[in-house]
Parts: C-alpha cells; structure tokens; sequence
C-alpha cells in the first residue's frame, strides 16, 4: 500500500488566497442537453465575480486526457472516473471546477461525489427530454444514430441513469439558462 504524503500547502490556503471556497459543479444529461453550455455561462457568470474557475468538458477531454477511450460502459466508466479524479485535484487547488459530461451511469457519479467533502460536490441533472436533444441535434450525432452510423448512443442504445437526488435540475427546453445560471452561481455562495 503506498501512503501519500500530505502536501505542505492545503486547499484550505489555497482558496481562501482566491478569496473563495472551493467545490465541484458537475451537469450531467443527454448529449444536446445543455450541459456544455451550462457549464460556459456557469464559468463565466462566476469569472464575473472575480471567482476562480475551469470548465472540464468531456468533448475537450476525450480530445486529450481521455483521447484512448470510446462509447462501451467500460470506457465511460474510467472517462468519469479520470473526470472525478482531475476535478479533485483541482478543487484541491482551491479552483471552482465545473465538469460537463454525460456520465451516463449513477454509480460512477456517486463515487467521484466520495471524492469531495460534505458541501463540496453538486450535481446538476440537466433533464431536457431526450426528443427535444434529438430536435436540436447540434453535433448531427442523432441523425448519425439513425442512418445507423453511430452505436452505443446514450438515451437509445446506451443507458442513462438519472440522478435520484441532484442538487439542482433544470430542463433547458422550458428555462430560461441565464435565470437559471445566475440562481445558481447565488445559491453556491462560493465568495468568502
Ligand atoms: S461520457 O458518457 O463518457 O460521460 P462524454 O460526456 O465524455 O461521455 O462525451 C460525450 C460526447 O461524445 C457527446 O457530447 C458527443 O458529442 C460525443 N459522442 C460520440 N459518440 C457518442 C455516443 N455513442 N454516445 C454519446 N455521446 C457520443
């Protein structure tokens, strides 16, 4: 068993240096939900605050960090497990991090949660039904799923394991994201 040693500087520290308190927001839905562009306003109405925070968005990392991993539940399961572990190391730096990603699977979501303190992890369910994702079918993934291009589709062919007791839900095909996104950069309260 290895034994890590504590670091000198603690998170504690490193956040109260960003006048702020650190934690994880992660918005987790359908592909064409919302959760990316959540996540955009999320970064930018807290950057607004002079808070300091990053976005981790699965479709970037997949790019890089994740770039070996495809679509099979194995592999969704170690691209939410890398997603947790940088999150907490992030936090750990007293950033405020936002993860967008699928994340298709409760059980995984709920072990990145283990990651973080009490207070420290919300998760948001971006719920907008998954017709109205097809509608707007921004990435042309969902036509692709149907000319029988693409498989193990998250919502179709893939399962999507809802949330039972997120933080926060919203469905942005009847909310208004900016309303939504200002409530909740409120309700965090990450300023000290
Ligand atoms: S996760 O399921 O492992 O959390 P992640 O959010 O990182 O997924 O990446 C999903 C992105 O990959 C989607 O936004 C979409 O652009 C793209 N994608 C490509 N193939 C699929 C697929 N089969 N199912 C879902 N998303 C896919």
């Amino acid at each position: 068993m290895i034994i890590a040693p504590k670091l000198a500087v603690g998170q504690a520290l490193r956040a109260s240096m960003k006048q702020q308190r650190a934690c994880c927001v992660w918005f987790t839905g359908l592909s064409g939900a919302g959760k990316s562009t959540l996540g955009n306003q999320l970064d930018q109405a807290l950057q607004a605050r002079g808070m300091h925070s990053y976005l981790l968005d699965g479709d970037r990392l997949r790019q890089g960090l994740c770039q070996d991993l495809g679509m099979t539940d194995a592999d969704r399961h170690e691209n939410v497990r890398r997603i947790g572990e940088v999150a907490k190391l992030m936090v750990d730096a007293g950033l405020i991090v936002i993860v967008s990603a699928i994340s298709p699977f409760r059980a995984d979501r709920d072990a990145s949660r283990q990651g973080f303190a009490d207070n420290e992890f919300y998760e948001v369910h971006v719920s907008t039904p998954l017709s109205e994702c097809a509608r707007r079918d921004a990435k042309g993934l969902y036509r692709a799923v149907k000319e029988g291009r693409i498989t193990n589709f998250t919502g179709i062919d893939s399962p999507y394991e809802a949330p039972l007791t997120p933080e926060f839900v919203v469905d942005t095909s009847s909310n208004d994201c900016i309303e939504f996104i200002e409530k909740l950069a409120k309700q965090l309260d990450v300023g000290l």
